[in-house]
């Protein structure tokens, strides 16, 4: 019996192809997935990432609070034509303690993903009070009421432990700390060494010059200004061509 004919038979045994193809497809399943059993992380660790500041964090609670991921992603791809205009592609690190991940799907708007340190924080205030402000044929709706709404503190403790129950390496000390540091961030007049010591790279100054108050303006502020600021991917490339 040559191989074909063998083949018929099998192919005019319903309940043997079947049995066969199971055990064909259990084994390409096999192969696929136990090598994944051997690999302790799928996310090249990178140096520099930090869990978000307090300050930071409220800020991304309002980013997702307005539906800002509506329109705009953050995730860089690896094409040409991204790069160039975004910077650097994204790492799997740089959004390794966002839960959830702020990815996106659409892009109505830019990408955020490398947007921190691009325009000045006055640009980011007069944008987002009113976009056409500084871009007249913007499309983005005006978020104003930032300016002037404070940010409520109160609890914010249980942000940090709830980032820490999903994994996020939050002490006991930043979490204890949590609306100092909040507060300390945005005021250049506090005592910030704590907060210096606790989350590297920090950056503290008024984001939001309209109101002398803390506002959920500087929150969001101090978010946008840090987006894919914490890796130093100069650095990063020499190590990748050294590889
Ligand atoms: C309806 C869609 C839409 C929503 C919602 C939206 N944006 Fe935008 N955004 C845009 C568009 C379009 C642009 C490009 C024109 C401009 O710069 O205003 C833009 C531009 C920006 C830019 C400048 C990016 C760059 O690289 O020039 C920033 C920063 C920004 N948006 C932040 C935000 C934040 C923060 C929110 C949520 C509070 C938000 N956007 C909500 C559509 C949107």
């Amino acid at each position: 019996m040559s191989f074909l004919s063998k083949h018929a038979f099998i192919e005019r045994n319903a309940t043997l192809l079947l049995i066969l193809s199971l055990i064909t497809v259990l084994i390409g399943g096999i192969v696929e997935i136990v090598p994944l059993f051997y690999v302790k992380n799928t996310i090249e660790k990178v140096e520099g990432i930090r869990p978000y500041t307090p300050l930071e964090l409220a800020g991304r609670n309002i980013y997702i609070r307005e539906g800002c991921y509506l329109c705009h992603s953050q995730m860089i791809r690896p094409f040409r034509d991204e790069v160039e205009r975004y910077g650097h592609y994204s790492l799997a690190a740089e959004s390794m303690y966002d839960h959830p991940f702020q990815w996106g799907s659409k892009r109505t708007g830019p990408d955020l993903a490398r947007v921190g340190g691009r325009y000045s924080d006055e640009w980011h205030v007069q944008h987002l009070i009113k976009p056409q402000n500084v871009v007249p044929e913007s499309i983005m709706p005006s978020y104003g009421f930032l300016a002037s709404t404070p940010i409520n503190t109160k609890g914010f403790e249980d942000h940090l432990k709830a980032n820490r129950a999903v994994g996020v390496p939050y002490s006991d000390e930043m979490i204890e700390n949590a609306v100092t540091d909040l507060r300390a961030q945005a005021d250049p007049d506090a005592d910030t060494s704590g907060l210096e010591e606790r989350y590297q790279n920090v950056t503290i100054r008024k984001f939001n010059s309209e109101s002398s108050e803390l506002t959920e303006m500087d929150a969001l502020v101090a978010y946008l200004q840090m987006l894919g600021t914490l890796v130093d991917l100069e650095a990063y490339k020499q190590n990748e061509s050294l590889r």
